[in-house]
């Protein structure tokens, strides 16, 4: 490595860090009072709190920096997946910002998150932009409701790093999918590589101020939980490094 590159590069790791204490500093500050209001709850409950309160800011989120450069390669592989005739479970649709975006090239889309206020907000947008072949349910992937062969796609985007029981949630996403249906899913691999973001996350963690339970692992562990559950991997791509964004479409066979 030239010195140049050197230099480029510990340039950009420092923007990417900078970019990350954006987001980091308010969240974990926001979520303080949240977690000592709700200091006697389940783990889960906790959590659809903090959503719920990170719900209102979801959208200025969106605009770090250190998000935005994803959106290019989403729009890249999501026009690569979808298909006009798909009906498609948007997992963990948040403030249904993809599901809003993307309803004009399938033919419906169900987004489901677990807190109630997410699904509020993505509720008045889907209104607001007079987009009428989504709709959205405060929900779990496991809810029975759910019909199982029903979907040609399931979208996890940003999901899959923030559950507790990562294969029995790709094997019920395998339950829901038609044969021959598309997971379609970008994962933050936290443990694939070091870096300065993922040891402040994990070191806020260790001291519970950290309000999301990010489950770390590598992009073989990810890939693993996936054909385990019966999924053939069309491909693998990291979409950022600083932490691992990994986006992973795979297949569930025709005949399964
Ligand atoms: C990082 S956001 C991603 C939102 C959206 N997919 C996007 O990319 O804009 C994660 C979302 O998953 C939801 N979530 C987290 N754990 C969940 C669970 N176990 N079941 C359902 N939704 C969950 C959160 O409420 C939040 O809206």
């Amino acid at each position: 490595m030239t010195e140049k590159t050197a230099n480029l590069a510990f340039g950009q790791s420092l923007k990417a860090f900078w970019h990350a204490l954006f987001l980091i500093v308010p969240v974990t500050v926001r979520s303080l009072w949240v977690l000592i209001a709700n200091i006697n709850k389940p783990q889960v409950k906790k959590s659809e709190k903090i959503w719920d309160m990170i719900s209102e800011h979801m959208d200025t989120y969106a605009e770090n920096e250190g998000i935005k450069k994803t959106d290019a390669k989403r729009d890249e592989k999501l026009k690569k997946y979808l298909k006009s005739n798909d009906v498609v479970l948007d997992y963990g649709c948040g403030t249904g910002t993809i599901a809003i975006e993307y309803a004009g090239i399938v033919k419906k889309i169900h987004g489901i998150d677990f807190s109630g206020k997410m699904i509020e907000i993505a509720q008045i947008k889907a209104a607001q932009n007079n987009v009428e072949n989504v709709d959205f349910t405060q929900s779990i992937i496991f809810d029975e409701k759910l019909e199982k062969e029903s979907y040609n796609v399931v979208l996890a985007w940003g999901i899959l790093h923030l559950v507790d029981d990562r294969p029995d949630v790709i094997k019920r996403i395998n339950k829901l999918l038609k044969p021959g249906g598309l997971l379609i899913s970008a994962t933050e691999c936290m443990a694939e590589n070091k870096s300065s973001i993922t040891s402040l996350i994990s070191f806020l963690m260790k001291l519970r101020i950290f309000p999301i339970m990010l489950k770390f692992f590598k992009v073989s562990e990810l890939e693993e939980s996936i054909t385990s559950a019966d999924f053939e991997i069309l491909e693998t791509e990291i979409l950022t490094d600083n932490p691992v964004d990994c986006f992973i479409a795979a297949k569930k066979p025709l005949g399964k």
